[in-house]
């Protein structure tokens, strides 16, 4: 067969950190001809300018989004600033990768995704872990029945709260972020991927908030119990509340999968490369000072060596280049997958609210009224 690899413009929206990275890689990608950003703060679209080698550039979106080059859209605004971009990119019917949340509202993250399928626009939600050997490792495994029918799953996230407070310190909002929401979602993400073949009916879950409530108003972690419709569960914990001189940079993970006929356990933690310095280093998150042990690698975008990043960020880019290019089929989350994760981190956090029991799915009206 011959391949016929479709030339790409790419509009980035939002050149933060996320931006700067797909940017670089999008840069060295061969069918990508054109790259355009908007980007609000001048300096940070300079700087990023310079290093992608930008063709445009402008604070904003709707100027981008009317450029005849651009062919494809990456979203990497804030987490709540998705929206508008995503709809005026919809406009255009433009093949889009928006960074994860769909949304951080629920009733705007169904609101996004009607929009999209009425498009029936391509756009997949940035869920970098499943880019990960090992998580395909074990999604082939319980896919093909390697565990025979799992009943019960267990996830633990422990995450530097380096993490969290630069998230509550860029919001005017604390009760619009929430543990599950921004960070819990990717290891959600990654056991309901494995899961997909059963159905979420009830939710239970508790809430801490004695480090980060005094100070951030925020939520320390969170522990929740999914029920299927066959009677299997899921459990979960995430706290992205450790302390500063935690030697994990930002996120260890430990799932276990427990079927019929077999276990899988995966111990993603990072303890296994361990960094002990005289002198703090800076990874991912500027550490602080006191913080002289690292666990390289927890930083889930990837790492930098040689000049570039490597890791889970690159392979997802490059995969989604070519599915654009190539028309390949990849493994990114879908839009309907991204809404699904925010309802199940809304219902989470609502159960958690509550005290108690929560059934799935949740509509924003019943997150509003509280049910
Ligand atoms: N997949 C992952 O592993 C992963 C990792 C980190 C962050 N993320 C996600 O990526 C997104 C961006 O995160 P980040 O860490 O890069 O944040 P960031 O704050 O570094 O970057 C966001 C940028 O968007 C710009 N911006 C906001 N609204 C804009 C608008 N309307 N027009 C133009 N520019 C605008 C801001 O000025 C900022 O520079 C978030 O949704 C985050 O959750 C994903």
């Amino acid at each position: 067969m011959k391949k016929q690899a479709k030339r790409i413009g790419l509009a980035i929206i939002g050149a933060g950190r996320v931006g700067l990275i797909r940017g670089e890689i999008a840069a060295r990608y061969p069918q990508v001809d054109w790259i355009g950003l908007a980007e609000k703060n001048p300096e940070r679209a300079k700087l990023v300018a310079d290093k992608v080698g930008a063709d445009f550039t402008t604070s904003d979106f709707r100027e981008l989004l009317k450029q005849p080059e651009v062919t494809a859209v990456i979203v990497s605004t804030d987490e709540h600033l998705h929206v508008d971009p995503i709809m005026a990119a919809l406009e255009r019917k433009l093949p889009m990768l928006i960074e994860k949340p769909l949304a951080t509202d629920l009733a705007e993250s169904a609101g996004v995704l009607a929009a999209i399928e009425r498009a029936g626009v391509d756009a997949v939600v940035g869920y970098t872990q499943r880019f990960r050997r090992r998580w395909l490792v074990a999604k082939e495994k319980v896919r093909t029945g390697a565990l025979g029918d799992v009943t019960m799953v267990t996830s633990r996230a422990f995450m530097n709260r380096l993490v969290a407070i630069d998230n509550y310190k860029r919001t005017d909002n604390p009760a619009e972020i929430s543990p599950m929401v921004i960070s819990g979602t990717h290891a959600l993400d990654v056991v309901m991927w494995l899961m997909e073949a059963k159905k979420p009916v009830e939710v239970y879950a508790r809430s801490v908030d004695k480090a980060l409530g005094p100070q951030w108003k925020g939520i320390d972690g969170t522990g929740y119990v999914i029920t299927f419709d066959d009677g299997a569960i899921y459990h979960g914990v995430i706290s992205w509340a450790l302390p500063e001189v935690w030697p994990g940079a930002v996120y260890s993970l430990e799932v276990g999968a427990v079927g019929t006929e077999g276990v899988l356990t995966i111990d993603d933690t990072h303890r296994d490369i361990v960094l002990a310095v005289n002198k703090a280093q800076g990874e991912g998150y500027a550490p602080h000072e006191s913080r002289r042990v690292d666990f390289l690698t927890s930083y889930p975008v990837g790492d930098i060596a040689l000049g570039e990043l490597r890791g889970p960020m690159r392979e997802e880019t490059n995969s989604w280049l070519t599915r654009l290019s190539l028309g390949l089929p990849t493994q990114h989350a879908t839009a309907a997958e991204g809404h699904n994760r925010l309802m199940l981190t809304k219902a989470i956090d609502l159960s958690a609210r509550l005290k108690r029991p929560v059934t799935l799915p949740i509509s924003a009206d019943d997150e509003k009224r509280g049910r």
